[in-house]
């Protein structure tokens, strides 16, 4: 039974509020099938008893429960792969003559989910680019779902996660079992810093960014919400920094200070230069 109006309503608010994601009315039904193991995990029997609770305690933890649950976390190492050879290279070769006085680089992987995205991004950096073991290289990543970054930290993948885009000799080199599971080892691990960002609050301080990768998130949002997003991303990157979208994601229409360039399906900006 789909939520009555009403409650509906409630749960779209609640979410746009804390997440910018927008909830359309024909997605009733998703709403109620991802509400229900949050309404089972406090013991009550319905999603209207769970939006009943919700409206008579609007300061417990369980709102973020529920904003996370409408989170769609769907990922995969290197996605799209075109991104990541654009990234191997163009984006790292350039920036190896551009940074090399300073020997640093920082790169942002925002919305990254469970961590398949920066630790594909820290793999390749160590299999192709060895040179950059003398460099400070961060590689943050941030998300605004408390779990997806709990299964981040722990680095460790189901056989179903790493048959899904990972190089058979990445496995081998980059991975441990552990049981029936799939651990990254540490050297891999350590590379990559997790944290949390909502991107629609105010962020947490970054360095100056080299690289982001804000993949298959504004797809979520509204244009104004994209258009705040890309413009505080753009505050953060350096003049000559490159910037990821997803495949079905662009700048266009939303903000002229970006370019897109001309690598192959790779979804890649820079800031256009004045
Ligand atoms: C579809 S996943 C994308 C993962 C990865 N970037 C990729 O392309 O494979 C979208 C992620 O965006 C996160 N997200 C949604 N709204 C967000 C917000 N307001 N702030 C930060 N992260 C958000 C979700 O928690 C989810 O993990």
């Amino acid at each position: 039974m789909p939520l009555n109006v009403a409650d509906f309503e409630f749960v779209r608010t609640l979410v746009s509020k804390r997440s910018a994601i927008v909830l359309d009315s024909e997605k009733s039904y998703l709403v109620e099938s991802r509400l229900v193991p949050v309404a089972k995990s406090i013991g009550l029997a319905t999603t209207s008893d769970l939006v009943a609770h919700l409206r008579s305690s609007p300061s417990s933890g369980l709102h973020q429960k529920v904003v996370e649950a409408m989170t769609t976390n769907e990922t995969s190492f290197f996605r799209d792969i075109h991104p990541f050879e654009a990234f191997k290279n163009v984006v790292v070769p350039d920036m190896l003559k551009r940074r090399e006085s300073t020997r640093q680089l920082r790169i942002w992987c925002g919305a990254s989910s469970t961590g398949q995205e920066p630790f594909s991004l820290a793999m390749l950096l160590r299999d192709d680019f060895p040179c950059l073991k003398s460099w400070s290289v961060r590689i943050i990543a941030t998300d605004l779902s408390d779990n997806v970054l709990e299964k981040a930290r722990r680095a460790t993948f189901s056989q179903l996660e790493v048959n899904r885009g990972l190089p058979a000799s990445y496995l081998v080199k980059y991975f441990e079992r552990r049981g029936l599971e799939w651990r990254l080892k540490d050297e891999i691990c350590s590379m990559v810093e997790f944290g949390k960002l909502n991107l629609i609050e105010s962020w947490p301080a970054m360095p100056p960014l080299d690289v982001v990768f804000l993949r298959n998130v504004l797809i979520y949002f509204d244009v104004p919400t994209k258009k705040q997003i890309l413009a505080k991303v753009r505050a953060g990157m350096r003049s000559d920094g490159y910037f990821f979208l997803g495949g079905a994601e662009t700048t266009l229409n939303l903000d002229d200070k970006f370019e897109r360039l001309d690598f192959d399906r790779a979804g890649c900006y820079r800031l256009k230069s004045k």
